[in-house]
This record gives structure tokens, C-alpha cells and sequence, in this order.
């Protein structure tokens, strides 16, 4: 049985990292009039509210997206990004935030596509009343990983998979890398990005590891933490590995990155902005 409810974690200094580099990968593919299609294997509730009793709980958010808000100049890469959480508020103040598949709808044009994918019975619900009226989103109540494979390559042969589990179960661990490498071989020039925290270094070094041992060629990590590994029990830090990455991403995140850092650390954490895996493999 599912436990995770991203509710609690909406806007938090993860979803900031994750859901603004998500913003400049699919506003890459708007260079380019030829439609695409944007695959969510875990899409979660859609979007949030921070009255909600889960927000109110953790207020995570308010180390987030809060910050980032409350700053008077933030940088050029982040304006598609701060658009879209704009358009979930009418006023200045911060009461809404759009989780990836509410995020990109609101970043697509009207011959782009979504497909969604949830488990959990009321994340699922949520995300199908948001969509219900909507042709160009598709929701499913599916393992998002187990019918990737069946998805691939898409008919607009252009498109991104987002991988964001919550790895509340080990084995997601490997089931993720599994999943995208049988993606890869039927999707070569898709952009796939893979979420991943920060918990226990090694666990996340050892996926990351098998990765770069894939064969896969172009990949991207980027990496926010905003204290020491092990400062804490839990998520100190996340990244995003992206295969085939859009151009012009790498030089964006190293705009980006050191402002994120200052804003939500006040300069304390660390970030990393490499190449995994380089065009040509050996
Ligand atoms: C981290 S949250 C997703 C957040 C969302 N992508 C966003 O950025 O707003 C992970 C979600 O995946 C769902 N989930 C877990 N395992 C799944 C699976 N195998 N297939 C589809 N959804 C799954 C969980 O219920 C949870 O809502």
C-alpha cells in the first residue's frame, strides 16, 4: 500500500530544483513548432494547496518556494517556472502550487500532449477531476513504470519522460534504472529525467553508478543539497539526471543553481552541475 502523499512535501527546496528545471527542459522543446508529448510515470495529485492540512503540517514549503517568491529579482531561468505558480494565484499572496502535471499544462501549446500516470487512489482522483475536461491530458490509474515500455516511442516521435517515484519502497531503486533502460532502447532520442533524493548517500551513488555503467550515452546530473550528507535523518539534498538533456540546459543550471543556493541556504549547501555520462561512450 501507497503511504506517500506528495501534499506534504508540495514547494518544498526539492520540488523548487526539480519543477524549475522541468519548466526550462519542456520550454527547450517549444523551440521547435513540431508537437511532443510529456510522459509523468508518478504524477501525484496535480497541484496543491498550502492551506491544506498536509502543507500546514510539514510547511515545507515555506524553506522552498516561499523564499524564492518572496525574492523582488529572481533570474531569467526561472520565469516559465514562476508563470506557471503566478497563474495558480490570483493575488501576491502564495496559497497554490502546480505539481509537474499542472506545471507543464500550463507551459504547453495546443498540439502538445500529457500522460499521467498515478497509483494512489486519491492522488489519482484529484488528478482525473483536474484533467477530466481537458483533450490533451490523459490520466491513468496505472504503475506509470511497469507501462512506459507500451508508450514508447511516442506517435509525435518527440517528447520527455519525467521518472519522479517517491522511493518509499528499496527496490525502486533499481526498478527505476530497469525501467528507463528498456525505455532508452525503444525511445533513443526521447529526453528522460530521473528525480532522486538525497537520504542515504550510498544508496543514491550506487543508482546513479549503474547509470553511468548503462551504456546510455548524454547524461546530465544535477544536484542541490542544502546540508552535509547525513546532517539529518532525511532528504538533505536532490537531483535530476537527465538523458539527452536540452541544449543550452547545462549552461541555465549554472546560472541558476548558485542564486537557488543563496536564496534557500543562505549560501550553506552545495551544488553539482556535471556530465555523467558524455556524448560518446568510451
Ligand atoms: C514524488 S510524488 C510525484 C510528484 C509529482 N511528479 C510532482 O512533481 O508534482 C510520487 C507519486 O508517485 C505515486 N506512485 C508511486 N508509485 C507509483 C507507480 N509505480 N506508478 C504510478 N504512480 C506511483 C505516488 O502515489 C505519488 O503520488
Amino acid at each position: 500500500m501507497l503511504s506517500y502523499r506528495h501534499g506534504f512535501h508540495a514547494g518544498n527546496f526539492a520540488d523548487v530544483l526539480k519543477h524549475s528545471l522541468l519548466a526550462l527542459a519542456i520550454s527547450a522543446l517549444k523551440r521547435k513548432d513540431k508537437p511532443f508529448v510529456y510522459i509523468d510515470t508518478h504524477a501525484g495529485a496535480g497541484k496543491y494547496a498550502f492551506k491544506s492540512e498536509f502543507s500546514q503540517k510539514t510547511g515545507e514549503y515555506q524553506q522552498g518556494i516561499q523564499k524564492v517568491w518572496d525574492e523582488a529579482q529572481p533570474p531569467a531561468e526561472l520565469a516559465a517556472y514562476l508563470a506557471a505558480i503566478r497563474a495558480e494565484n490570483t493575488g501576491r499572496r502564495l496559497l497554490r502550487y502546480p505539481g509537474s502535471p499542472q506545471l507543464v499544462r500550463r507551459l504547453i501549446r495546443n498540439q502538445d500532449r500529457l500522460q499521467l500516470s498515478e497509483l494512489h487512489t486519491s492522488d489519482f482522483q484529484a488528478l482525473h477531476e483536474l484533467f477530466v475536461a481537458d483533450k490533451q491530458v490523459s490520466v491513468s490509474k496505472e504503475d506509470g513504470l511497469e507501462k512506459l515500455a507500451k508508450k514508447l516511442p511516442p506517435i509525435q516521435k518527440r517528447g520527455l519522460v519525467f521518472i519522479d517515484p517517491s522511493y518509499e519502497i528499496k527496490s525502486e531503486y533499481s526498478r527505476v534504472i530497469e525501467t528507463l533502460e528498456q525505455a532508452y532502447r525503444r525511445f533513443a532520442t526521447g529526453i528522460f529525467v530521473l528525480w532522486y533524493p538525497v537520504i542515504d548517500r550510498d544508496v543514491t551513488e550506487a543508482m546513479l553508478k549503474r547509470m553511468q555503467l548503462s551504456g546510455i550515452p548524454k547524461q546530465l546530473r544535477i544536484e542541490h543539497c542544502v546540508a552535509p550528507d547525513g546532517a539529518w535523518s532525511g532528504m538533505t539534498g536532490s537531483g535530476m539526471l537527465f538523458i539527452n538533456p536540452p541544449w543550452l540546459l547545462l549552461q541555465q543550471a549554472e546560472m541558476l543553481l548558485p542564486w537557488l543556493n543563496r536564496v534557500l541556504t543562505d549560501g550553506q549547501g552545495t551544488w553539482t552541475i556535471e556530465w555523467w555520462v558524455p556524448e560518446k561512450v568510451g
